[in-house]
């Protein structure tokens, strides 16, 4: 590489804006030392350096970031998609919005292998007209829990142990086999959907589900589904090691690089849509995330396609520093009663205050860039921005008669949705029904995947205690059949061992399950 000639190159200064003319030697009292304590450049430099970090993201700390756009078809059919949402993103066919989309994993740290065997964080940022809209999701299309407050625990049971420092699968099954809802989840990431081949080749899911309304004030229940024009891979544990062995970040590079050579990714965006109700004649709760709806009742709409087109210029301050939030929404979009939904929302900005700091939404990347921004927000740590305000510089409050911001016109749309009547409790929702979904997508498996599923839970649940693994039997023969027995031969259980465990304590049975339960031995 040729040297850049010396007259077309700035000169390094510090942050104060002062020149640096030695960058090699600290400044000593005589050659051989000491130093000097007013030695401003020097300890500029260091002191900046020891904060280079922040606090990693406590969950799905590696990651990468990509930016594109979002187009939107403007109808399904005939139909336009205003039918069910103002949200302008999806207005018109044609329409396109600006995006940031970071792709993860979840458990391991900042530096940790992109192998793992790990939900995938799908996470994209519209930059709308009407401010910003996040849609937090996963490659999978469901989770392990579905009551917010259960967070922290399925997490710590998933990251190393607190002593050890390692994942130990005795902890993870622990906790799994005293969560019955976790078994579709473990279903999915057991199987090789568990280790995506990279970023570009897998789906992506909201898997809680949303609303959306339209100009009358009329909410429909919505989910997510992003399917990648590329296909969807995956990795067997065996190409998985053998990737690792040479490569942490192959899911990054390999989108990086895609990107850098203008083969840009691409996926569609589909609805499902359900009526906003509690839709008593389904054996599932439309507001369970450990269950997904049926595509043949609930066909999925395709409203838009995502291409992603640019890469970050500075990892740190577009990847590292991206905030995203399911409270993040525009109007036409809502939340739903989905008790998970309601604790990531507080989670997400909250965690993002400590994280980056309270002013993380004045970072260029977080910032609402298609929208005008008006606050009277001020201050705070590191804030940089003062945002203009109306016509009068020393009001910083609202109402005001002297010229300050003021409020929008009233939307005659501001009821919406069904009414909503109940007691304060802490009773779980009524259909848990938490087999039946995981037996079916075993069941809708290749043969190499159920295959590759059984051999997967088998290797890890030889490492757990008795009474751990046969609870997992007893609950994956509740799920299926041919699943609890193969995995229980693999483990030397039989149906007939576990068959007189009682239901766990809190554990609701329906009937269905009931009779299963009763015809286990
Ligand atoms: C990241 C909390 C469930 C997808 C995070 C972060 C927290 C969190 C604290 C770190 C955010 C940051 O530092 O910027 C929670 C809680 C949950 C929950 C409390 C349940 C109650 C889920 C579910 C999904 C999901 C169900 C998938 C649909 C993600 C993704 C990220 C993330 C994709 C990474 C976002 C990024 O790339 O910056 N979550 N989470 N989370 N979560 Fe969740």
């Amino acid at each position: 590489m040729s040297e850049t000639p010396a007259e077309k190159r700035h000169t390094l200064t510090n942050r104060q804006g002062h020149p640096v003319y030695d960058n090699q030697n600290q400044r000593t009292v005589g050659r051989r030392g000491p130093a000097t304590l007013e030695n401003y450049q020097f300890l500029e430099k260091i002191s900046h350096f020891d904060r280079e970090r922040i606090p990693e993201r406590v969950v799905h700390a590696r990651g990468f970031t990509s930016y594109g756009f979002f187009e939107s078809y403007g109808k399904w059919g005939d139909e336009p998609i205003t039918n069910y949402t103002r949200a302008k993103v999806f207005a018109e066919p044609g329409k396109r919005t600006d995006l940031a989309a970071r792709f993860s994993t979840v458990i391991g740290g900042r530096d940790s292998a992109e192998t793992a065997r790990d939900p995938r964080g799908f996470a994209i940022k519209f930059y709308t007209e009407d401010g910003n809209w996040d849609l937090v999701g996963n490659n999978l299309a469901v989770f392990f829990i579905r009551d917010a407050i259960k967070f922290p625990d399925v997490i710590h049971a998933l990251k190393p142990d607190p002593v050890t420092f390692r994942q130990e699968p005795n902890r993870i099954f622990d906790f799994m086999s005293q969560t019955p809802e976790s078994m579709h989840m473990l279903v999915n990431l057991f199987s090789p959907r568990g280790i995506p081949a990279d970023y570009r080749h897998m789906q992506g899911f909201g898997v809680n589900t949303y609303k959306w309304v339209n100009q009358q004030g009329d909410t429909v229940l919505v989910k997510y589904h992003w399917m990648p024009k590329q296909g969807v891979k995956s990795l067997t544990e065996e190409d998985a090691a053998k990737i690792q062995a040479h490569d942490l970040g192959h899911a990054s590079k390999d989108l990086f690089e895609a990107i850098e050579r203008g083969d840009h990714p691409e996926w569609e965006l589909r609805v499902q849509i359900m009526s906003d109700d509690e839709h008593p004649e389904l054996n599932f709760d439309p507001l369970d995330d450990t269950k997904v709806w049926p595509e043949n009742e609930f066909p999925a709409k395709p409203v838009g396609r995502m291409v992603l087109n640019r890469n970050v210029d500075n990892n740190f301050a577009e990847n590292e520093q991206i905030s995203f939030g399911t409270g993040v929404l525009v109007d036409g979009l809502d939340f739903s009663d989905d008790k998970m939904l309601v604790g990531r929302t507080f989670s997400y900005s909250d965690t993002q205050r400590y994280r980056v700091g309270p002013n993380y939404l004045q970072l260029p990347v977080n910032q609402a860039k298609n929208a005008e921004v008006q606050t009277n927000q001020r201050d705070g740590l590191m804030a940089y921005y003062q945002d203009p305000g109306g016509q009068n510089p020393h009001v910083n409050y609202e109402p005001s008669i002297t010229g300050g911001l003021a409020e929008g016109d009233y939307p005659t749309h501001d009821e919406q949705g069904p009414e909503l009547r109940g007691r304060l409790t802490r009773k779980q929702i009524e259909r848990t029904n938490d087999y039946e979904q995981a037996g079916q997508r075993y069941l809708l498996m290749e043969q190499w995947e159920r295959d590759d599923l059984v051999q997967n839970l088998v290797t890890n649940l030889q490492q757990c205690d008795r009474p751990i693994q046969e609870r997992m039997v007893w609950h994956l023969l509740l799920c299926e059949d041919e699943l609890g027995n193969r995995v229980g031969e693999g483990l030397g259980i039989t149906a007939d061992d576990v068959a007189g465990l009682e239901p766990l304590p809190k554990q609701q049975l329906n009937d269905e399950e009931k009779l299963r339960l009763k015809n286990l031995g």
